[in-house]
């Protein structure tokens, strides 16, 4: 989605903005612009195509100020070309705009602004926002006001900042709805604004959030938040602990390398702090439990999209088993609409590594409305489904630049685990010995990954051999289904390998008609409790002239015999194997679209962060 970077202070405004929408490159664009505040003129640059054509242009014909706006775009309205690339200008050149959302009345208010005579020079929906600011402005209203009015004009959700050569001192940023965060990063005689924290983290780690229908007028010294109303807002700085140098890519060709290589760790970082090995129990302060609240829950509705939808599907089973209480996933995008069965004994449970996914948000407003508790696992802190959750157990992954996600997948699946045992053991599910046992098969789970990355040379042979391949099938049971389903995901979304994952007993309902030499089956056949199924699932693809690719335990003869490609992953407790299969998949998936030389951290039509619906 779109990126979004300000800047006002002593400094020259160019190179910082540049440098910021590099920081935001792997939200995804198609696009990109910006502009600067120059002796009282408002200077533009913009291109088509990637930040380097931009850089190219601002090298050749340069701009300097010292109070500048910056935007990356993907194309919603119009193509993405030089005219529909933000920011964009009022008729007067006195204003300009950078936005983040959709403008859904825009056709109505561009028929209204029309026919009182403003031309239009894009297709955009976002140069309405401009022609509005300027047209309350010219009625009276300071910059505050009008950007106020204009916001009461629009439908949607929006991320903006405005800027304008009238109060040459300011620049107004402001936030209606889930299209995005606007943070705003505070510094001595400075101060910076974003869509995401990454643009500006290198130059302080202190900021402030803007929530929904909140703004903020931004001088080099002060930041002032109001409500739509211009009401003073009292908001409190957050002291924000990401490190910079953790959003470099270091030593691999591309960010999801090194994210899939950084899984031990993040893993490790997980368990830190929630898990007492020696008493063999879980805390999850985070929630604030106890065992009456703990006992009050009668349904749990994980909802959330794409890769972390698997993750919940993984969570039902893991909190099923360990705290017995009924679960349901839920896609996102259908739970919104779904008018469900909620009511304040059901916790709805939202998992996203941005946070800020707009059906994701939609879906948790849904639980709320209806009197559900709402709690989250997310990873982008001080995102919307950070905020607006009861609880929130925060993934400790750091920054996920890679558009697929890897190391934001692994996490949840083992926050759901200490979620599982938490629940579990406040409402007596377990006893105390099981609980211990299960909190000591946690211990072993970062190294378990560790060996799994060690065999990735095995993985890439497997991806050479396999990368011509155009079409795949990924089967799982129990537990493993829905890695299949994630290893699936993963592979047609960086690859474009057309791949479908299905649960193996549902093969013999209509899928196997598909199997014979162009397509081949990825089987997860660890050891589980379905692995005798598993079996006879790669047989009947093996009888069919399939070719097998097992995942499959250390030390299993038996798949040895059936097949000559297998990714080997160690023995790991069943419920957590999830975790562990998941690894030789990414590395899979990441091979076969690095051998294809295609663009693995920003694939085409994908964005990091889904601000829209
Ligand atoms: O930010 P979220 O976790 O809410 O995002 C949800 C999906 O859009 C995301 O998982 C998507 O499926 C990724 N491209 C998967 O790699």
């Amino acid at each position: 989605m779109c990126g979004i970077v300000g800047y006002i202070g002593e400094r020259d405004a160019t190179p910082i903005i540049l440098n910021g929408l590099k920081r935001l490159e792997y939200r995804g664009y198609d696009s990109a612009g910006l502009a600067v505040l120059n002796e009282g003129n408002i200077e533009i640059r913009r291109d088509a195509g990637k930040l380097n054509h931009l850089e190219a242009l601002v090298r050749n014909t340069p701009i300097h100020g010292q109070i500048g706006i910056g935007h990356t775009r993907w194309a919603t309205h119009g193509e993405p070309n030089e005219r529909n690339a933000h920011p964009h200008l009022g008729s007067t050149g006195e204003f300009v705009v950078v936005h983040n959302g959709i403008v859904e009345n825009y056709l109505t208010l561009r028929e209204e602004l029309s026919a009182e005579g403003t031309r239009f020079n894009s297709d955009t929906d976002t140069e309405t926002i401009v022609h509005l600011v300027e047209k309350f402005y010219a009625s009276g209203a300071n910059l505050e006001a009008a950007v106020q009015q204009t916001l009461k004009q629009l439908k949607g959700a929006h991320g903006i900042v405005v800027m304008s050569s009238r109060e040459p001192d300011k620049i107004v940023a402001a936030r209606v709805g889930n299209a995005g965060g606007v943070v705003i990063g505070l510094g001595e005689g400075e101060n910076f604004i974003a869509s995401d924290l990454p643009a500006i983290l290198e130059h302080t780690r202190r900021a402030v959030f803007l929530e929904s229908h909140q703004m903020a007028v931004v001088t080099r010294d002060e930041v002032r938040v109001t409500d739509m109303s211009g009401w003073a807002v009292e908001v409190k700085p957050q002291n924000i602990a990401w490190d910079p140098v953790a959003a470099e890519k270091g030593v691999y060709r591309h960010f999801m390398q090194k994210e899939i290589h950084e899984q031990v760790r993040s893993l490790t970082d997980t368990l830190a702090g929630r898990v007492d090995f020696d008493e063999g129990r879980v805390m999850l302060h985070e929630l604030g439990l106890d065992p009456q609240s703990a006992r009050e829950i009668r349904k749990i509705i994980i909802t959330a999209c794409g890769t972390a939808a698997h993750a919940g599907m993984v969570g039902k089973i893991l909190i099923e088993r360990i705290a017995r209480i009924p679960v349901e996933v839920a896609i996102a995008s259908e739970f919104r609409y779904a008018d469900p069965l909620v009511d304040e004994h059901t916790v709805v449970l939202a998992i996203s590594q941005s946070g800020e996914t707009a059906d994701t948000l939609a879906a948790m407003e849904e639980g709320r409305s209806k009197g559900a508790k709402l709690w989250s696992i997310v990873n982008a802190i001080g995102s919307q489904a950070m905020r607006i959750a009861d609880g929130c157990i925060s993934m400790q992954v750091g920054p996920e630049i890679g558009v697929a996600s890897t190391k934001a997948f692994t996490a949840p699946l083992l926050d759901l685990y200490l979620l599982a045992l938490h629940l579990g053991d406040l409402r007596g599910a377990i006893d105390e010995d099981r609980r211990f046992s299960l909190v000591q098969d946690l211990m072993s789970v970062p190294a378990l990954v560790g060996e799994c990355l060690d065999r990735e040379q095995a993985v890439a042979a497997l991806a050479r051999k396999f990368k011509n391949t155009r079409h795949m099938l990924y089967l799982g049971r129990g537990i493993n289904m829905p890695i299949a389903y994630e290893g699936a995901l993963k592979l047609k979304e960086i690859s474009y390998i057309h791949a479908e994952a299905y649960p193996a007993g549902e093969m013999k309902h209509g899928p196997i008609a598909l199997i014979d030499r162009s397509m081949p089956v990825m089987a997860l056949a660890p050891n589980d409790p379905w692995y005798d199924k598993m079996i006879s699932q790669i047989e009947q693809a093996l009888a069919r002239g399939g070719d097998v690719i097992a995942i499959a335990t250390d030390g299993d003869e038996l798949i040895a015999d059936l097949t000559p490609n297998i990714l080997w992953v160690p023995k790991t407790p069943w419920l957590l194997s999830p975790v562990i299969t998941t690894i030789p998949l990414q590395m899979f998936a990441y091979h076969i679209a690095s051998l294809l030389g295609l663009d693995v951290d920003q694939p085409r039509n994908l964005a990091k962060s889904v601000t829209v619906e």
